[in-house]
């Protein structure tokens, strides 16, 4: 498990053995193996003094560059002691270099708690910022294994936390490093295992970090549209520091440290993690798992489970940025639906808005939107229009923020005001509001969603409300929520910004005693990425403040995003009074609980495809498992292959949008009739299988889990699946291995040798596939390679092209057996929309069906069990279909019975093939199961000849 570096540390250090447990005189020397520092000078740049003058140790290394080993590191004993009479307090160890970057607090408190058979420590002094977010912080985490922490007060203190099992370190400070400064805090750890899934939102070449040399991974909410060329380690839109661990045993375990401030994580090679932030407390959440899946239970406990979105926001989208007007968007959606094409929602980006003002549609070109809404609700569809927080200071929607006094992000005092911008606008003149510059044509405030007294939420709820009287949306997408600001300290705002006039732009204090809030002691990768540039860089200033001046910008700003889709999220539930979809950029930990996320303004290009693939996974180790890339790619122009492929690999992410940029080639799937026709045939695909993927969007907001989820997530003791980045499962039965290359006909990939495998795609449909490597088929006109797993029935029903046509049709139940001939699966159905209530799960909301399937040389037997049935009833389709993959024996289709009486099967419709072992009984005209009987069980059942 070493990597090739090792060998060239060895030249230079003692080599320990593998393990992540250092022997007691590792510590003695002040040498430090160059797999295993803590980087004492992080920003660009430190020179050998500089390093020396911190108290720090210069240390060449012949290491390849792109390892990263830090040449300037602190010695061991950097850190603090166990005070002798109080283990809660500890002191600054006075053989510990000073904290480089503003003085260390004397002391600091570190406090444990045990939460059930987790963990939380808090190492934090009177008066670190906490962040203020509705959090579950003191969850009864349940589980096999009990973690325990262990402190050890040698020269400096260090602390451990062990399953208590095996003694297995799972975190363990011993690496050395504690600081703990005002703007400046920074612990570090070694870590058991090199499979680490999770911190984001960054793009990530591998699902599985790569510990192979270090790597900086800042996080500070971010409008950067994501790079994926290899190598880019640049902090996206959202903030996660979260991270699931898969030790070598296969047993997994999760560690959060929730933190609000600019951030970062050096993953490196010890395996080692630093954590760094310049503000803010070290507060850390351990969760001993023992399943990948569980760490994702017990993570949501804390966070929250996964908001659960209307039926129809997993069917398929469309929305383009640059329609110039409703009839160019109505033409559009004209051409997808002649194709044939199964569609559902129809979005508008800022186009549809008068001069991009939030609540207006535009007067010339869309003054017929809402006629069109109607429509489309006639036909069954929805409509999801964009919306951006920040509102332009001089019409009918601020005027009700003012008169309902709604609070803006302000500055700190009056004296802060730029006269120059603030005096053009009444209704802000007298105000502290921070104008900027957003889409709209004159400056904007961004609503302070941090405000406790409610006002502000209840003007924003009101605004939705308002303009939903005349336009009925169905869904709400906010966007620009970092928030973005553009062209901050820059003389104008828009040089260069297409559509928009060159106003005045936002300057934030950049000298004197107040630029410590733009130019902090470090300033973290999140600004080092761009060279000397201030944190405000494309934002609002640091030194704003919210909540009516209770908080700061710089301690709060990766919240916004979360803070504003919690207010967004009371404003669909009031306004639409049932379940519609929300979809944020800006996320944090426990935006899933409110609402979805798109993976932002990505390209159209090959590696933004893969590194899509990626993307959905770790959000869904975030708990927002709606989320999805845009299709065919965002910015530049797309071409027929790459659409195609991208169409494949959508219809498999929960939000399955295309969408592209202004002055891009139009990318409908209808531009081209190979386009067209794969992703009918994916699309179709997809919507037969909904009631599966919504059975587990409704399982992960009741139980808690992902939707999609890496392969390691379901084989953890499989090393083979660790390096599985372009595979994904979805639930646990199906298994994708999308098309990720250009001019392909095939692909290759791994499917795990402890499972039993049927393609469920393409000319070999319900075939066996052979376990282990394998090159499969990727046809371009049918769906993209998918396989099920044995053990598992999936239902499923009739296509069509909407998906509330969809829910009409018959069900369908999809079983797959291996040699154990046994099979298992489940099936959520509600009417697809009506709000939950979120403290009644133990009620049935829903029905819930159980399916359980055995069979022997004799005979079969299908029972579906219903196990909970909501009130009112709902009219139920009738199974149509079942089929059995891998059936190992003739049936006698005559001897089947429901319920002990005659099945009313078709003859001509019935199947079984003796070579690929698919079974099939079938009525399709009203199928041979009536679920609208409401009987607690039906069982089916036949005899083998
Ligand atoms: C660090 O040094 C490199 C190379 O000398 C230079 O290009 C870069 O601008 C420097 N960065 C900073 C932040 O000073
Ligand atoms: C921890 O170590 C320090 C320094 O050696 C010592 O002063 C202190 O008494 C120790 N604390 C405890 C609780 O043993
Ligand atoms: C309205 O549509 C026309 C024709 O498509 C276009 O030329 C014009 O620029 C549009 N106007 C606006 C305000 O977008
Ligand atoms: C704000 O609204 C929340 C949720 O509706 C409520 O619990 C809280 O008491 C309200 N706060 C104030 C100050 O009215
Ligand atoms: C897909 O294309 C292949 C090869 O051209 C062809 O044999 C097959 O019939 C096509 N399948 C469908 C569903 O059109």
């Amino acid at each position: 498990m070493w990597s090739s570096m090792l060998l060239a540390a060895c030249l230079l250090a003692t080599q320990w053995s593998e393990g992540a447990n250092p022997p007691a005189d590792r510590l003695a020397s002040a040498f430090v193996d160059p797999l295993e520092r803590v980087d004492c000078g992080p920003e660009p740049n430190v020179s050998a003094d500089t390093c020396t003058a911190r108290g720090c140790i210069w240390g060449p290394t012949s290491t390849p560059a792109d390892q990263g080993v830090p040449w300037c590191y602190f010695p061991r004993q950097t850190g603090y002691f166990v005070s002798p009479d109080d283990a809660s307090v500890w002191k600054k160890s006075p053989s510990s270099p000073p904290n480089p970057f503003g003085s260390d607090a004397p002391t600091i408190r570190f406090k444990q708690t045990a939460l059930g058979a987790g963990v939380r420590l808090t190492i934090d002094t009177e008066g670190s910022f906490v962040p203020d977010i509705p959090l579950n912080l003191s969850p009864t985490i349940q589980s096999d294994e009990q973690l325990v922490v262990r402190v050890r007060n040698t020269t400096v203190a260090s602390f451990s936390v062990e399953r208590a099992s095996s003694g297995l370190r799972i975190f363990d400070t011993s690496i050395g490093g504690l600081l703990f400064g005002d703007k400046y805090i920074q612990l570090s750890t070694f870590i058991p295992a090199k499979n680490i899934f999770g911190f984001g939102e960054h793009i990530h070449q591998t699902i599985r970090h790569d510990l192979s040399g270090y790597r900086t991974w800042p996080m500070f909410a971010r409008d950067k549209a994501p790079n994926s060329a290899d190598g880019r380690t640049e902090n996206l839109y959202g903030v996660h520091n979260f991270y699931v661990a898969i030790e070598d045993d296969g047993k997994a375990h999760g560690v959060f440290l929730l933190n609000s401030n600019a951030q970062e994580v050096v993953t490196g090679p010890g395996p080692h993690l630093t954590y760094r932030a310049i503000g803010g407390r070290f507060d850390f959440f351990f969760l001993p798992g023992p399943t990948p899946a569980q760490v994702v239970q017990q993570y949501q406990q804390i966070i929250g489970r996964p908001y659960l979105p209307a039926y129809w926001a997993l069917g398929y989208q469309f929305c383009r940025w640059g329609y110039a007007s409703l009839d160019d968007l109505k033409a559009t959606i004209g051409r997808i639906q002649n194709a044939q094409i199964p569609l559902d929602v129809v979005f508008a980006d800022i186009d549809y808005m008068e001069r991009y003002k939030d609540f207006t549609t535009g007067s010339a070109n869309w003054s017929a939107f809402a006629a069109y809404a109607d429509d489309l609700h006639q036909k069954e569809m929805k409509v999801t229009l964009i919306f951006d927080p920040a509102v332009q200071v001089d019409y009918d929607s601020f005027q009700r923020a003012v008169d309902q006094n709604a609070n803006f992000i302000s500055w700190p005092a009056a004296a802060y005001v730029d006269h120059e911008i603030q005096d053009e606008y009444p209704l802000a003149k007298d105000t502290n509001f921070m104008l900027s510059v957003v889409w709209p044509d004159k400056h904007v405030a961004f609503p302070d969603f941090y405000d406790d007294t409610n006002q502000t939420a209840d003007w924003w709820v009101g605004e939705f409300d308002l303009y939903h009287k005349s336009m009925a949306f169905d869904g709400i997408w906010i966007d620009m929520n970092e928030p973005s600001s553009f062209g901050t300290n820059k003389e104008h705002c828009c040089g260069g910004i297409l559509d928009h006039p060159d106003i005045k732009s936002l300057h934030c204090p950049l000298t004197g005693d107040d630029a410590v809030w733009e130019y902090p002691p470090y300033m973290t990768w999140s600004a080092y990425h761009y060279g000397d540039v201030p944190l405000s860089e494309d934002t609002v200033c640091m030194i704003g403040v919210v909540n009516r001046g209770k908080q700061r910008v710089f301690d709060t700003k990766s919240l916004y995003g979360l803070r504003e889709t919690i207010s967004t999220a009371r404003a669909m539930k009031e306004v639409l009074g049932k379940r519609g979809q929300l979809i944020s950029r800006s996320t944090f930990a426990s935006s899933g609980h409110y609402g979805g996320h798109w993976l932002g303004d990505n390209n159209a290009r090959w590696e933004d495809l893969r590194t899509a693939i990626i993307g959905a996974q770790e959000f869904n180790i975030f708990g927002i498992p709606h989320v999805g890339s845009d299709v065919c790619g965002f910015d530049g122009d797309t071409n027929e292959e790459l659409c195609l492929r991208w169409q494949q690999l959508g219809a498999f992410h929960s939000f399955f949008r295309n969408h592209n940029i202004i002055g891009a080639i139009p990318q409908d799937p209808s531009q081209w009739n190979s386009v067209a026709q794969a992703t009918r045939t994916a699309n179709l695909w997809r919507y037969r299988h909904l009631p599966y993927l919504y059975s587990l969007h409704f399982a992960a907001s009741k139980e808690g889990g992902t939707v999609i989820r890496p392969v390691a997530f379901e084989f953890p003791r499989d090393r083979r699946a660790f390096d599985l980045s372009y595979q994904f499962m979805w639930g646990p039965a199906v298994m994708v291995i999308p098309v990720t290359d250009e001019n392909v006909d095939t692909v290759d990939g791994y499917l795990p040798e402890e499972a039993a495998w049927f393609a469920l795609y393409g000319s070999r449909y319900g075939v066996q596939a052979a376990a282990g490597d394998g090159t499969f088929e990727a046809p371009r006109n049918s769906s993209a390679p998918a396989f099920v797993r044995a053990g598992h029935v999936l239902p499923r029903q009739v296509p069509a092209l909407t998906t509330a046509a969809a829910r009409r049709q018959h069900f369908q139940l999809l079983i797959a057996c291996d040699e154990t001939r046994t099979a298992t699966g489940r099936l959520f159905w509600d009417d697809g929309e009506r709000l939950i209530d979120e403290t009644q799960w133990t009620s049935a909301q829903a029905y819930r069906f159980e399916f359980a399937f055995a069979y022997t040389a004799a005979g079969a037997t299908l029972n579906i069990s219903m196990l909970e049935s909501p009130q009112p009833r709902l009219t139920l389709p009738p199974v149509e279909e079942v089929e059995v993959l891998g059936y190992a024996a003739a049936p006698a289709f005559q001897s089947a019975t429901v319920n002990g009486a005659p099945a009313q099967l078709s003859a001509s419709e019935s199947s079984y093939s003796g070579i690929t072992r698919v079974l099939r009984l079938r009525r399709s005209d009203r199928g041979f199961v009536q679920l609208d009987d409401h009987l607690p069980l039906w069982t089916v059942q036949w005899n083998n000849v």
